[in-house]
C-alpha cells in the first residue's frame, strides 16, 4: 500500500513518529506534506489538498494519513475533494470500520487528542484492516457519486 502522510504545525510531532514507527514495520512512506520543523505555522486545508492529490493520483490502493491538533480540520478539508474518503478517528473499533465500511483512505487524527501510543495502534488497526465490498461497495459508490460539497 502506498502511504502518504501529512499534518499542519498541531500535528508535525506525531506526523514524524508515525513516519519513524511505519518505516520501522516496512510501510512505504512515498510522499510527506507539510512542515518540516516546529514552530512554522500552515493552513491545513492547503497540506489537505496536496496530500489528497497525490493520494488520488497513485490511484486505488493508496491512502494517506493526514494529522492536525484534532483531526477535524483535515477531514473537513479532505472530504471537500471527489473521490476522497476521510474519517477522524480517535478509537481502534472506529479504525477498523472506517475501512471496512466505509472504504477511507484517508485516515485524520488528532495530535492534542490522541496519546502517541494510542494513535500507534489506532494507525496499525487501519492498515491493517480491509474493505469488506458487498452491500458496502453499493453505498460507498452512493457517497462518491454524491462528490465533494
Ligand atoms: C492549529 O492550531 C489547529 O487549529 C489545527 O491543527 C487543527 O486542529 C484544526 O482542525
Amino acid at each position: 500500500m502506498k502511504l502518504h502522510l501529512g499534518s499542519d504545525h498541531g500535528g508535525l510531532a506525531l506526523r514524524a513518529l508515525l513516519a519513524e514507527v511505519l518505516s520501522a514495520a516496512g510501510h512505504e512512506i512515498v510522499g510527506v506534506a507539510g512542515p518540516t520543523e516546529a514552530g512554522v505555522s500552515v493552513d491545513y486545508p492547503d497540506v489537505a489538498v496536496e496530500l489528497c492529490a497525490r493520494v488520488l493520483a497513485d490511484g486505488p490502493g493508496s491512502c494517506g494519513i493526514l494529522i492536525c491538533g484534532t483531526g477535524q480540520g483535515m477531514a473537513m478539508s479532505a472530504n471537500k475533494i471527489a473521490g476522497i474518503r476521510a474519517a477522524v478517528v480517535s478509537d481502534c473499533f472506529s479504525a477498523r470500520m472506517a475501512r471496512e465500511h466505509n472504504d477511507a483512505n484517508i485516515l485524520c487524527l488528532g495530535q492534542r487528542v490522541l496519546g502517541d501510543e494510542l494513535a500507534k495502534l489506532i494507525v496499525e488497526t487501519f492498515l491493517a484492516a480491509e474493505f469488506e465490498g458487498g452491500r458496502h461497495a453499493r453505498r460507498v459508490a452512493k457517497l462518491d457519486a454524491a462528490g465533494g460539497s
